[in-house]
């Protein structure tokens, strides 16, 4: 096994959807079992403390976030699965690393910028609503990143600024201690952006658009969802593109190129959108019904999810106890 690091953080926000599945679990759990490097995947629930006030929802949140990639695949034999808040060695490290970060980085980080541009639209103050965590949020990224020296993250193309602070903050610490101490990350950027699922109404999936399909709805709420798909008005006799057409376009995420061929035929000698959409829904189906199945047995028993992240905490820990006393000597608290 490779000794080379590959580490992923995963925002517990309740259930994923497919979109979410298909561009970022599945990639993930593939690239763990391919065993080029070594994964440590972890739920980043004191990320999530910056928007989530409430101990009832993160905690479930955090066990369906687990159990949704367990039941995914994900084999903690194989990845080192664990929960941010259990490794008290990142949030020392996040002390120490913003002593090496410049406010100014953090004030042209997008998401901080974000919150802002809407407070001054809306005429209200810059900073209402902003709390601290939202402000230093790349810090703490940072600190998951380094306390374990990590070699390559798999992320969404809307965390590279993230990675880049990362580097950059690697850099100034080994720059004071001339020595190269943290190794730069790298992002990886799983998909392409024409790899996306699309939603339900075209556009990127997304909750925020509310155009997604949650990965694991009962099987009647799961054909009711992709009957939503928008479509137009052509009869169901008329012969349909299939290039052109956003139910032929999910199906391809799901499918063989032999169904897609015998699919696309059926397009081309028209198939009514109904009966395409039951089609889609059998693809869909026969993907997440297995996880489905999982997921709902997992559930049933949090104490086994509960003992592979405890499991998995005490095997960061091991790595990330030794670099933190060597921190701890270089910077000369110890
Ligand atoms: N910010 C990431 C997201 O929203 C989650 C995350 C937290 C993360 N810490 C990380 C991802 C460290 C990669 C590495 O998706």
């Amino acid at each position: 096994m490779s000794s080379k690091i590959c580490l992923t953080g995963i925002k517990p926000t309740g259930m994923p959807h497919l979109g979410n599945y298909m561009g970022a679990i599945k990639p993930a759990i593939e690239t763990a079992n391919k065993g080029e490097f070594k994964g440590y995947y972890f739920i980043a629930d004191y990320h999530s403390l910056i928007t989530i006030h409430n101990g009832d929802q993160l905690r479930s949140d955090i066990r369906e976030v687990a159990a949704a990639w367990l039941a995914s695949g994900l084999d903690p034999k194989k990845v080192v699965l664990y929960k941010q808040s259990d490794i008290p060695e990142i949030l020392e490290l996040n002390w120490i690393i913003n002593c090496f970060t410049a406010k100014g980085l953090m004030n042209r980080a997008h998401a901080y910028k974000a919150a802002v541009q809407t407070n001054t639209e809306n005429g209200k103050d810059e900073d209402q609503g902003v709390n601290l965590g939202l402000f230093t949020y790349p810090i703490l990224m940072a600190a998951d990143i380094l306390h374990i020296n990590s070699d390559i993250v798999p992320v969404g193309e809307d965390q590279l600024q993230h990675i880049e602070i990362a580097r950059d903050i690697a850099s100034s610490f080994n720059h004071a201690y001339k020595k190269d101490f943290f190794k730069l990350p790298k992002a990886i950027v799983a998909e392409g952006e024409n790899k996306l699922l699309p939603g339900l109404d075209g556009r990127k999936m997304s909750k925020s658009y509310n155009n997604h399909i949650p990965l694991l709805l009962p099987e009647k709420k799961l054909q009711k969802t992709i009957n939503k798909i928008v479509t137009d008005s052509t009869g169901p006799e008329e012969p349909k593109d299939p290039n052109n057409s956003l139910i032929f376009d999910m199906y391809k995420f799901f499918s063989s190129n032999e169904e897609q061929e015998a699919f696309a035929k059926r397009f081309r000698e028209g198939i009514g959108w109904g009966h395409a959409k039951a089609e889609l829904f059998n693809v869909v189906n026969r993907e997440v019904a297995p996880i489905r199945a999982e997921y709902d047995k997992l559930l049933a028993d949090p104490g086994y999810i509960d003992t592979v992240l405890k499991d998995g905490a005490d095997a960061v820990r091991e790595v990330s106890s030794r670099q933190l006393a060597e921190i701890k000597k270089l910077i000369g608290v110890s």
